[in-house]
């Protein structure tokens, strides 16, 4: 049955899992014994093993060891530490690949990968599906009956590295996905590529190959979106064939899997196939500390909007190094500030990011709980703090959805795909997601990342960027969501490409202009806009435009709220509103900015009475709200450095302590979650 993804949806686990992924083919049995102590100190109830240690289960070809994850997995289990198993197809072993040189992938170059990094082999090769069965297979005939694995991680991180291949398995296997999608039908696909261009009409399917950028120019667009569903289907299907063998051997497990990363469509069958998705987070990856919070909260509530709720297998627990770069180093109480935040965000399990820093390979400074001496330091005192607690708030968690007023268009991999294949310069659809959420998150609101055919009951505004590609099925949805009193807002080009990644036959915005209202009559690219600056003028406000202008045209009903100013534009219509029912959708055309979205918040407040979460959220103070039908926890988290008093904050009761707080006094990265009186 096809399960209605919805960022509203929780994972409907029964236990916050809090815990680490751990290597114990990097240790000794004494590190291992005394391991398994200090990780009950710090309260972890679950470790993840295995997702490298293909070499260690499968020595040779055939021959299957599991002495040591048995007796880890005892161990841990003794200490009611449950683990999470994964398929170790990330790094098949060097007899695989010696073997079976024809595996590794080969990139646009035409250069072969090498053994010894990992991401190597190719998904699509016949050998290596069934090489990553059998030891999917084998491990889960093994551990079928082992009370201590409690679910699986597919794989690690597909896609992370690269995602691209060219190999001879590929084309086939590219040609296989089109003949299936197209029905057999060269001529189907032909049409719905527009081979007419530059001379690349197929007489079959075995003259098609996968399109490479600037091999020499450029490629075809609907071609290169084809090639990256293509990528998405081929790792679908092999992430499909484990998941068969993992529920054949134990219904009862968990299955899931790390992501997030380009072309694999996360909303579709990849995810169907899982019990709910993981979201590895390392909040360091943006070096700028200011801007880190917006950047950790925006990743987070953009995993949520594929699915809901989600697992974090790795979260950030020291500074991340490798060869070329090391992160800053977090301060005191900052790992349980992120852990807090990913928590607050949507995550109902988290582990982090490794147990112990390993001395040796391509990630010996990549930083864990512990440091390479095993020495435990404040990084481990702020775990054990932070598992204490998790026994009280967990179960608190567990169930509840993260509350969105504010919602943005996000989370479609067709989409982001289309803009990669012709971004003209723009920025991305996800980018631009980026700046109308961090817009809303300094300013105190419950902002989220939303499809448009997810249910958008809730929000009192809805914000679809700039999404060039649009599929028609989703107009309803959003018709809906208008008619019922929800306004939204369209960013130029939306809906000008259709489901092959070709321009629309019919004026922009395409199968939104009717109930937009507009047509776009004339649009232009604004490449030097200090030399030919452009802006619109509203009744109280001139806000001057980038990237792009449209020129409008009001269809009855919809009026216009801003007129162009400069060059030749000047008082032609740039952003209309059309009220339907107690709701309206306003148009915009030019690339959303502060400016412009800090005028439509002002539309939204008078008329929903959109609001921030306090009537004085302070600097650097994030809110979140999780509830559902029972109750309602608000997370204040510190982000700043200096101590800041929040005041006018709804009545309830700290979770952790269960006295009642009206008023917060948070020193820098500290965090209270607080659960409502209702009354
Ligand atoms: C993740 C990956 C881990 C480790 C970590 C730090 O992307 O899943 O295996 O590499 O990053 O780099």
């Amino acid at each position: 049955m096809t399960k209605k993804h919805s960022h509203k949806n929780p994972t409907h686990l029964k236990t916050f899992y809090f815990g680490a992924p751990y290597y114990p083919e990097h240790w000794d049995a004494e590190t291992r014994a005394q391991d398994a102590e200090r990780m009950a100190a710090a309260s972890f109830n679950v470790v993840r093993m295995a997702e490298f240690a293909w070499d260690y289960l499968e020595p040779e070809e055939g021959t299957f060891r599991f002495d040591l994850f048995d007796e880890t997995i005892a161990t841990l289990g003794e200490k009611d530490i449950a683990t999470i198993l994964c398929t170790p197809t990330a790094t098949p072993p060097r007899w695989l690949t010696y073997a079976h040189p024809d595996v590794l992938r080969v990139n646009a170059d035409g250069a072969r990968m090498q053994h010894g990094s990992r991401q190597h082999a190719c998904h699509s090769s016949l050998v290596f599906r069934d090489y990553s069965r059998n030891i999917t297979q084998a491990m889960a005939k093994h551990y079928a009956d082992n009370p201590h694995v409690i679910g699986w991680q597919t794989d690690n991180e597909l896609n992370c590295h690269f995602s691209e291949c060219h190999c001879d398995s590929c084309q086939a296997a590219f040609r296989e996905f089109l003949r299936d999608k197209f029905n057999n039908s060269i001529d189907a696909l032909n049409a719905a590529w527009g081979t007419a261009f530059w001379a690349q009409t197929y007489r079959s399917f075995n003259e098609v190959i996968t399109p490479k950028v600037a091999k020499p120019a450029y490629p075809n667009p609907a071609q290169q979106l084809d090639y990256f569903r293509f990528i998405s289907w081929n790792v679908t299907r092999f992430q499909h064939e484990q998941v068969e063998i993992l529920r054949a051997a134990n219904p009862g497990w968990f299955v899931t899997h790390n992501g997030t990363f380009n072309h694999i469509d996360y909303r579709g069958t990849f995810t169907q196939d899982l019990d709910f998705l993981g979201q590895d987070i390392y909040p360091f990856f943006d070096h700028d500390p200011e801007h880190r919070p917006s950047s950790h909260a925006f990743s987070l509530d953009h995993a949520r909007a594929w699915s809901g709720n989600f697992m974090i297998p790795e979260q950030q627990s020291g500074p991340g190094g490798q060869a070329p770069y090391l992160h800053d180093t977090p301060e005191p109480d900052e790992i349980r500030r992120m852990a807090v935040t990913s928590i607050a965000h949507g995550a109902d399990s988290i582990m982090f990011f490794r147990w112990r820093t390993c001395r040796f390979g391509a990630e010996e400074y990549w930083c864990g709980v512990l440091d390479h001496d095993n020495v435990p330091r404040r990084r481990y005192e702020e775990y054990q703090k932070l598992g204490q607690e998790l026994n009280t708030l967990g179960p608190e968690i567990l169930g509840t959805h993260v509350r969105v007023d504010v919602g943005v268009a996000a989370a479609d991999m067709d989409v982001y795909d289309a803009h990669e294949t012709y971004p003209l310069g723009l920025p991305s659809p996800k980018a631009m997601a980026g700046l109308v959420y961090t817009y809303y998150f300094k300013r105190g609101y419950a902002v989220g990342c939303v499809h448009p055919s997810d249910d958008l009951g809730d929000l009192k505004i809805y914000i679809i960027p700039h999404w060039a590609l649009f599929h028609p099925d989703w107009l309803p949805n959003l018709e809906a969501y208008v008619e019922n009193g929800g306004i939204l807002v369209i960013g130029a080009r939306t809906a000008t490409k259709d489901w092959n990644n070709n321009v629309v036959a019919e004026t922009p915005p395409g199968v939104l202009y009717r109930l937009a209202g507009v047509k776009v009559i004339e649009y232009g690219r604004q490449n030097a806009p200090d030399k030919r600056p452009l802006s619109i003028n509203f009744p109280k406000l001139k806000v001057s435009t980038q990237h792009w202008y449209e020129v409008l045209d009001i269809l009855p009903h919809t009026a216009a709220i801003g007129r162009w100013e400069g060059r030749h534009l000047n008082r032609k219509p740039a952003v209309t509103m059309k009220k339907i029912g107690q709701g309206a959708v306003i148009y915009v055309g030019t690339y959303l900015t502060e400016s412009l979205l800090t005028l439509f918040t002002a539309i939204a407040e008078e008329m929903k009475g959109l609001a921030p979460l306090l009537e004085k959220v302070p600097e650097n103070i994030q809110i979140v709200v999780r509830e559902n039908d029972e109750k309602c926890l608000w997370f204040y988290i510190n982000d700043g450095d200096r101590p800041t008093n929040v005041g006018g904050i709804p009545r309830g009761v700290n979770v952790l302590t269960g006295y009642p707080l009206s008023q917060l006094y948070l020193s820098p990265k500290e965090t209270r979650i607080v659960k409502l009186i209702r009354e």
